[in-house]
């Protein structure tokens, strides 16, 4: 597996709204691979690698949660709100990073009670002696992102970014595996997933797929007092059933499990009860599109330190490339 590759794609630059580098790091590595390609107005990539019968659209999200900067005091501290599903528990005591490389740490007052801490009451602190020097490199409505560079432990990969470049990865992964597609196939590369699945809207009705496949992170329940649920870390690919977005179809599901078992690939499945991806928003373009997804189980979701298996990172691979030169029965 191409591990410098998912190292160097988790550690570009993409906020909600700012996908550029990433964009741009993706594109160079699959334009060999595909026939055609476009950018529409929200930003989301849309890469066509032709194929006989239906269309298939592929949906991994570009983007990644943050901050925003609201306010910089006259003492230099700096306010914020957040890009998407940010925790403030996890924000706290960490680095953020700007675009223009200056780094900030979540800070709050000693005296405050770090239990129940809301956002409100912390700030970031780029240890600047006041605002004005403070407004020289940060300006409102800058925005940021956990700052932690990948770490690859025996198989598990550790970054903040893995959702959902792990998704994006599969699918780059897997478009340069296969030989033979089953379907006309669009590999959407979306944007601003986390604040409500946007990019997969406006890019699902330009495609307007017959079938559609995301790519995301999800729960692993194998922490010590994890709610029972059926996905865990080093569990293989997991097929989705559902989310608070989606309903997958019974088709796209049969169509996942029945590649894994001929392939012998290993598989779980995935019930969530809150959180949704970009299927939630492609299975209601137009009069409907039969959707699912295959997720990777990862641990801290939306924290510095999302945490994921390589196995099943191959294992999803795998039943991707298997999924898309298999006709749907
Ligand atoms: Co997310
Ligand atoms: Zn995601």
């Amino acid at each position: 597996m191409n591990i410098e590759l998912l190292k160097s794609m988790c550690a570009a630059n993409g906020i909600s709204g700012d996908e550029g580098a990433i964009k741009s790091l993706i594109l160079g590595e699959i334009e060999n691979y595909i026939d055609d390609h476009s950018v529409d107005a929200l930003g989301s990539l849309i890469a066509h690698k032709k194929g006989p019968g239906k269309k298939m659209m592929l949906a991994g999200h570009m983007d990644q949660i943050g901050l925003i900067v609201t306010y910089i005091s006259k003492e230099g501290f700096i306010y914020f709100g957040r890009i998407g599903g940010m925790r403030p528990a996890y924000s706290l005591g960490q680095r953020f990073v700007f675009p223009n490389g200056t780094v900030g740490v979540v800070a709050c007052e000693r005296l405050d009670d770090p239990r129940d801490m809301p956002f409100e009451k912390m700030y970031l602190d780029i240890g600047a002696r006041d605002g004005e020097e403070a407004g020289r490199q940060i300006k409102i409505g800058d925005v940021c992102v956990y700052s932690a560079a990948p770490v690859v432990n025996g198989g598990a990969i550790i970054s903040p970014a893995l959702d959902d470049r792990v998704g994006c990865f599969i699918m780059v992964e897997a478009l340069k595996k296969i030989k033979a597609p089953a379907f006309d196939l669009y590999f959407v590369f979306t944007s601003q997933e986390e604040v409500g699945l946007r990019g997969a809207r406006t890019s699902a009705y330009a495609v307007e797929p017959d079938y559609g496949l995301a790519f995301d992170v999800t729960i692993s329940a194998d922490t010590p007092k994890a709610h029972k649920f059926p996905s865990k870390m080093h569990g293989g690919a997991a097929i989705k059933i559902k989310d608070s977005s989606v309903l997958c179809h019974p088709i796209i599901v049969k169509h996942l499990e029945d590649c894994a078992k001929k392939a012998g690939i290993r598989y779980q499945y995935e019930i969530l009860e809150a959180g949704g991806t970009d299927s939630g928003a492609i299975h209601l373009t137009k009069g409907g599109v039969p959707s699912g997804v295959i997720s990777v189980a990862t641990r801290y979701v939306h924290s510095a330190n999302e945490m994921c298996a390589l196995s099943d990172i191959e294992d999803s691979i795998e039943l991707t490339v298997n999924a898309l030169e298999t006709p749907i029965a």
